[in-house]
């Protein structure tokens, strides 16, 4: 059994978060300066897929806001070697997107991104499976990138999540569950317990549309 939660902000935790990332990321990875991690975790939007080995994947949302324009970051996605094949991308993207609608995150067509290298994994996952489309990010996103110190590369594929994605990650995720706050992997026999503190089952339902 996995069990997913969110990467409590503190000393201890980061640095081996980051170091997971570099260890496994590869060349689809920026690691991110420390201080945008920690903004992640502050927000419970840095995730932590772990079984009885330790970690088997991170998930992080990244927050590029000012004042009332709001862009979220789908990035360093990392599923440990020992754990691909599973789905757990398609899983934990989805899984984010449920956690954006239940954060008030504002959430708008073009709000909540992805940057992706083409050919790869984690392209195909988030496009074909998640429903990310391509995104033209405008003057604003592209300013609190570079100001991040993670300025868009023209050679990557930039895609955001359309307005239907959360219905569809909700849709999803109830297909998997088992029991309460239980779901199985898309691919294979595994389970994943989810630790949140608020009640991720009754968000799916609504989100999903299913009626009581
Ligand atoms: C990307 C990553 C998270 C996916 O792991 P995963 O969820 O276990 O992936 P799965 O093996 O379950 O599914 C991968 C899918 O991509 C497909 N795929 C694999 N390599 C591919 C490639 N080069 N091009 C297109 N599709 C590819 C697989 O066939 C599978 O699709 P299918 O289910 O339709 O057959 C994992 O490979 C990883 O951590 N890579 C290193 C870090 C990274 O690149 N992260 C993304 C940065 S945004």
């Amino acid at each position: 059994m996995y069990v997913l939660k969110p990467i409590p902000h503190s000393g201890r935790d980061l640095p081996r978060i980051r170091e997971f990332a570099t260890q496994h990321g590869g060349e689809g990875v920026r690691v991110r300066p420390g201080d945008l991690m920690e903004v992640a975790a502050e927000n419970g939007l840095a995730l932590e897929l772990s079984d009885a080995q330790g970690t088997a994947a991170i998930a992080l949302l990244y927050d590029f806001s000012r004042d009332d324009a709001v862009f979220g970051e789908i990035g360093t996605m990392v599923v440990g070697p020992d754990h691909q094949g599973q789905g757990l991308q398609h899983f934990l993207a989805s899984v984010q997107l449920i956690q954006i609608a239940a954060q008030d995150y504002p959430f708008d067509g073009g709000n909540i991104f992805a940057v992706v290298t083409p050919g790869t994994a984690s392209e195909h996952v988030l496009v074909n499976k998640v429903g990310f489309v391509d995104w033209s990010p405008g003057e604003l996103v592209t300013e609190l990138r570079s100001l991040a110190g993670i300025p868009f590369n023209p050679e990557k594929r930039n895609l955001s999540a359309p307005n239907g994605a959360i219905k569809r990650a909700a849709e999803f995720l109830l297909s998997l569950r088992a029991s309460a706050q239980v779901y199985r992997v898309p691919t294979g026999d595994s389970k994943v317990r989810i630790e949140f503190s608020w009640p991720f089952d009754e968000v799916v339902d609504e989100l999903a549309d299913v009626e009581k």
